[in-house]
């Protein structure tokens, strides 16, 4: 079978290569699924980095969230059947034509779910589910802020606060351009943090002389791939009145357009920025920059507020966790998150978030655009991508053939 091999760690895409390699057979309570769609991630980027943890050797073939249809079952697996439809959580493996996942983190899709969505459920929707709901403690109506919020797991998790009664979202983003993806996803706010974040901008309030994107669309849906990978443009835009919406935004008498023109001219504020945006304090913050904004995090958190640390996206060492007295004085709650290690320690909290978000798109309360990769050959090309922060939004690469 063909699948998407790393041979050794690197920054770039020369040591990724399509090849065939020996199909997998399922061992006990364990399936094989003829892959459909593969989720494509930037965790695949940080296996692709030889960042600790990620591989366990070379070479590595990646992938760790699929949908298809199951091709073999194991022994004792009694409630999944061959030509099953599934979306699966895989601990790697995915990006190929067969991949073995384990019956625990198997699931069915529902009827009316295509491929591509559903294989982007196992990761990135149940992620963003759990960071919200179990991690997090969301309740509805609070306010959160979310890192890279233009991404995969940052648009997803826009998308997810509506179903589940709605909030305040503010997002960051790791450059201007992306302001306008994080704000078509759902955001209500997006700033962009300026390498590690000292200028935040965000469009059609900046002060002259500020960098800003040069359009005054908001609301556009923008998905694209960078047409010099070889990849479909696909990139629509609508009009609309950007200061207005973030002035709308802001709220209760909130002047953000303001409080932005400030923290520019100042060229520090970030934090004063997305607390004008959040009206306060906020309640929820997820985070996967490591420990780069756990001080901005601590900065603008509401008392009782939760930190959810679910990444290393740069990659670098991390510094140690705030000192208690400054977590107890605000009553505020660092939390790990791990959708690997939970997949290994309780998988049935990972299956039942992947029923529960499948659910949701299949009753039409979860929305999740996927921008479809053609075939596994252009794999390498999202994964550079990723890998220089120009993603917006998810990626699905098609391996066989697709279900809707
Ligand atoms: N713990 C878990 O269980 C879990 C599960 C899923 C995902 N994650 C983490 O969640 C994050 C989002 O995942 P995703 O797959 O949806 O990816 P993504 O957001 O589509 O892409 C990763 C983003 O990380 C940001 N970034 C910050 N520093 C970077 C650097 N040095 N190089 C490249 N990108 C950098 C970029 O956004 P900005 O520039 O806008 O910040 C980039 O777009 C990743 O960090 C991933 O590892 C964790």
């Amino acid at each position: 079978m063909r699948a998407l091999v790393m041979t050794g760690p690197s920054q770039g895409p020369d040591r990724t290569e399509i090849r065939e390699i020996a199909e997998p057979t399922p061992g006990p309570g364990e399936v094989t699924v003829d892959v459909a769609h593969a989720g494509i991630n930037f965790l695949d980027v940080m296996a692709r980095r030889g960042d600790p943890g990620y591989v366990a050797a070379w070479p590595y073939v990646p992938g760790k969230e699929i949908a298809g249809t199951v091709r073999e079952v194991g022994p004792g697996v009694t409630d999944l059947f061959p030509g099953q439809r599934v979306a699966a959580f895989t601990s790697g493996g995915g990006l190929a034509e067969v991949a073995l996942a384990r019956a625990a983190l198997t699931v069915p899709v529902p009827a009316g779910v295509p491929s591509e969505v559903a294989a982007s459920a196992p990761l990135m929707l149940a992620s963003a589910l759990l960071l919200l709901t179990d991690a997090g403690r969301f309740r509805a109506g609070e306010t959160v802020l979310v890192h890279s919020a233009s991404g995969g797991v940052g648009s997803a998790v826009a998308r997810l606060v509506p179903a589940l009664g709605g909030g305040r979202l503010i997002g960051t983003v790791g450059r201007p351009g992306k302001v306008a993806a994080a704000l078509s996803a759902g955001y209500d706010a997006a700033v962009a943090r300026h390498d590690a974040g000292v200028r935040p901008e965000t469009r059609g309030v900046a002060a002259p002389g500020a960098r800003i994107v040069p359009s005054g669309d908001v609301g556009g849906g923008a998905s694209s791939v960078d047409a010099a990978h070889g990849i479909d443009r696909d990139v629509t835009r609508a009009g609309g009145d950007l200061a207005g919406a973030i002035r709308a935004a802001a709220g209760g008498g909130v002047d953000l357009a303001g409080a932005i023109r400030a923290a520019a001219g100042g060229g520090v504020d970030l934090a004063g920025a997305i607390q004008a945006a959040a009206g306060g304090g906020v309640d929820l913050v997820l985070d996967p920059l490591g420990t780069a904004t756990l001080d901005l995090d601590l900065d603008v958190a509401a008392p009782g507020a939760r930190i959810v640390l679910f990444g290393n996206a740069g990659g670098g060492a991390m510094a140690p966790l705030p000192s208690q007295a400054r977590l107890r004085s605000g009553n505020i709650g660092v939390v790990g998150f791990s959708i690997s290690s939970l997949s290994a320690t309780a998988p049935h909290r990972v299956a039942a978030a992947l029923r529960r978000v499948l659910d949701l798109i299949a009753e039409g309360r979860l929305d999740v655009p996927v921008t479809e990769v053609g075939s596994l050959d252009e794999v390498p090309a999202v994964h550079q991508l990723l890998a220089e922060g120009r993603g917006e939004g998810k990626y699905a690469a098609r391996v066989g053939r697709p279900f809707s």
